[in-house]
């Protein structure tokens, strides 16, 4: 802690106390993490310890806009209520001074384990991409999740391997057996997406030992990575910058999405993944940089941001409520089979969501197919589903699917911008749509696939109408989190 945290402090919490919180805004998410005030883009530092979980994220507590990068942190037992414990990574430091970029958690048997980007542009006349720009791997360390050690630099940029730009970044770490790894998301010096694997024994000294490209050029910049296991299933995650847009593919500006491989890139020197079998997470219009975790019963969960970095699209006005961007719920991954044949993860809202459900469960029928929710939060369950079918929301968001193609349309006064994503699947028997005030998440099939929007209504109330055939639709109306 040194004049600079205090100095940073004092802002932050002056932006807090004039943070608008109450029933006056539209937007502000019931079940979905949020800025207390000004900016948040991604998921940080996942983790479980001590039954508590920790979600740290990208804020900008000053300018609902962006600008100086922290870290946020919010606590839970169980996603239902939340305690906010302020930003305990600010950029006090020469070497994080112009950002305290992203990063992850890795809980060993003696505690929490933080590793982030620390982001410096150096004064002169660069292009910050081939030069001027310092990405140290910083670590910090915790017991309890509450009070932190003294930041440390870890990786210094001077010892990143030759051929790469200054962009290397958002460290991520597992363990296997007695050993740690580490990702970093990079961009070659001849533009090329890149992961590189590091190694320690002690997760102070960490030496390089893979390089993970594609087989053809798969964008410039691969940025958020992550490697987990599912099962039997190697999964490595990324967030490719700089894709060709397809008419059912890479709709976004910027892509996140897995790959399964055969095999850890801890036991690798180099790997080449087939980057044709790059699958997105998500294939609506808000959704980048996720994140997983193992919990302490053995789930791994993701968390995306709701967001898209320099999109063409808005989240409207957010002036009056002075707040931009939130979280998906957390999901549960699973791997399995799709409607294709094709191995995939399967992702689903955690158990937990459900508890927020409250009062009684309503039944659509053919007679009246319509539902009006008042304050505007449904969890919407359709199953035994058959044919083409769409779920319209307010006249101005609609979910369609026939003839093998979904489509996710919006109009430009809900939109702000955002207009239609589509994907292809063979079939769509189950639809869960999880409706907050201003975000939708749609999951198909048991989570086969996934679409996530921001939508900007136009008052509380959202009147939902079910053109489908299905064994059952239920709509259950959903409780807000309390946030403390
Ligand atoms: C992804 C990202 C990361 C970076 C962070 C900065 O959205 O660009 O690569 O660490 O945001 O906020």
């Amino acid at each position: 802690m040194n004049q600079e945290y205090d100095r940073i402090q004092a802002l932050i919490k002056e932006a807090e106390e004039k943070a608008i919180n109450g029933d006056e805004c539209l937007f502000r998410n019931g079940f979905h993490i949020m800025p207390p005030t000004g900016w948040l883009n991604d998921p940080n530092g996942l983790c479980q310890i001590n039954g508590e979980y920790h979600l740290f994220f990208q804020y900008s507590p000053l300018d609902a806009r962006g600008g100086m990068k922290a870290w946020g942190h919010y606590v839970t037992k169980d996603f239902v209520n939340l305690t906010y414990l302020g930003a305990p990574f600010v950029p006090d430091e020469e070497f994080d001074k112009n950002g305290v970029y992203s990063g992850s958690s890795f809980v060993d048997s003696d505690g929490m384990h933080i590793f982030y980007t620390g982001n410096v542009k150096l004064p002169g006349d660069h292009d910050y991409t081939y030069s001027g720009r310092r990405a140290d791997t910083v670590l910090v360390e915790s017991k309890d999740g509450r009070s932190f050690t003294e930041k440390k630099v870890v990786i210094d940029t001077d010892e990143y391997p030759e051929g790469y730009s200054c962009h290397i970044r958002d460290p991520k770490v597992w363990k296997e057996k007695d050993t740690y790894y580490m990702v970093l998301g990079a961009r070659t010096s001849k533009d090329e997406g890149r992961i590189l694997v590091y190694r320690s024994s002690d997760m102070k000294s960490w030496k390089l030992t893979c390089e993970v490209g594609s087989k053809e050029k798969f964008g410039y910049m691969w940025e958020c990575p992550d490697y987990f296991k599912l099962g039997d299933a190697h999964v490595i995650s990324f967030s490719p910058q700089g894709l060709e847009d397809e008419e059912f593919r890479y709709q976004n500006i910027y892509q996140s999405g897995y790959v399964l491989i055969d095999e850890s890139p801890a036991d690798c020197d180099s790997m080449t993944i087939d980057e044709d079998k790059f699958i997105e997470w998500d294939m609506g219009f808000d959704f980048y940089a996720p994140q997983t975790f193992l919990d302490e019963s053995g789930r791994r969960i993701i968390v995306g941001w709701a967001g898209m970095p320099d999109a063409k699209y808005s989240n409207g006005e957010v002036k009056p409520e002075n707040w931009q961007h939130c979280f998906t719920v957390p999901r549960e991954l699973k791997a399995g089979i799709g409607k294709d044949g094709v191995m995939r993860v399967f992702q689903n809202p955690i158990k937990e969501i459900d508890t927020l459900r409250s009062g009684e469960p309503v039944k659509i029928v053919d007679s009246d197919n319509k539902y009006l929710s008042k304050d505007g939060l449904v969890d919407i369950v359709c199953d035994g589903i058959s044919g083409a079918f769409s779920v319209t929301i307010d006249d101005a968001v609609v979910f369609s699917y026939d003839k093998d193609i979904i489509k996710l349309t919006l109009n430009d006064d809900y939109g702000f911008g955002r207009n239609i994503r589509k994907a292809k699947i063979n079939d769509i028997n189950s639809l869960r749509i999880l409706v907050d005030s201003s975000i939708i998440e749609y999951y198909i099939n048991d989570g086969e696939m996934v679409f996530t929007t921001r939508f900007y209504k136009k008052e509380k109330s959202v009147k939902t109408v079910f053109d489908m055939k299905a064994s059952e639709i239920t709509v259950y109306p959903m409780n807000r989190m309390t946030i403390s």
